[in-house]
């Protein structure tokens, strides 16, 4: 049966809902999938936001704090909170909170930040930006939170250039992957989702090209995988 993808409307509630129902198995899925990758992937993003002693950093759509823990890792000094609005995401988050790394987690909308402007020196984002409901007001939204020459680095799925594994890489994100989240959650279809919704995201010179227009600079991007993966740095030009 075809797929279809909720509505902008519908969005946020649809995701909220499908994350709620995944919350236990996200981490699994998210080895399985990446073959452990994500991993790695996660390392990059944390040591792109050069956090300097007690700066703060604030991690969008924090899932199960993978981010967050990561950033506190290799930061120790920094201060870090995760936002996220699945409740469920958000309580295995902080079953992982240790005396040691320990990030401050909030339920709220990305779309709507609950702090006030030039908060964080850095905003990062794993697999976030694809779900929200508007990647512009998203993009203005962070802008606001960010102090002058703070970092934003976002972590996604990214297109592939090259014809022959472009395809593979469609046959497997549309075939295997929906077939893994099957066998760990029999019942649901909502993996189809995570296939279905890359192929909305804009590919990595568009998402640099919006970052731009949206009043970041210096926006460059690092692939893996022939871009399978990708991560977007931008920075907030500084005050004028
Ligand atoms: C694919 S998970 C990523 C989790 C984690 N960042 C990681 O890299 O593994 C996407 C997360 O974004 C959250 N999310 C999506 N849209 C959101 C929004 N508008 N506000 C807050 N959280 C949102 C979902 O609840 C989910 O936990």
């Amino acid at each position: 049966m075809t797929y279809i993808l909720p509505n902008t409307e519908e969005k946020p509630v649809y995701v909220e809902q499908m994350f709620n129902k995944i919350a236990q198995k996200y981490d699994l899925f998210n080895d399985i999938v990446t073959l452990g990758m994500h991993r790695k992937w996660k390392r990059f993003v944390a040591r792109q936001t050069g956090l300097v002693d007690e700066q703060k950093c604030l991690d969008l759509c924090c899932g199960t704090g993978d981010i967050a823990r990561e950033i506190l890792r290799q930061f120790p000094l920094s201060k870090l909170t995760g936002l996220d609005f699945s409740e469920n995401m958000l309580n295995i988050a902080e079953s992982k909170n240790t005396p040691e790394i320990s990030v401050k987690y909030l339920l709220g909308d990305a779309m709507s930040i609950p702090f006030q402007d030039g908060e964080f020196n850095a905003v990062t984002i794993g697999y976030g930006m694809r779900n929200v409901k508007d990647i512009n007001q998203f993009l203005k939204e962070i802008l606001r939170v960010l102090k002058p020459e703070g970092i934003l680095v976002s972590l996604d799925i990214g297109k592939i250039k090259v014809p022959t594994i472009a395809y593979l890489n469609h046959f497997y994100f549309f075939h295997i992957v929906p077939l893994i989240g099957k066998l760990l959650m029999p019942g649901e279809n909502i993996f189809k989702y995570l296939p279905q919704s890359s192929l909305e995201y804009p590919n990595q010179e568009s998402l640099k090209k919006i970052m731009t227009q949206t009043g970041f600079h210096n926006v460059h991007f690092h692939n893996f995988v022939f871009g399978a993966s990708t991560v977007h740095v931008a920075y907030k030009p500084a005050r004028t």
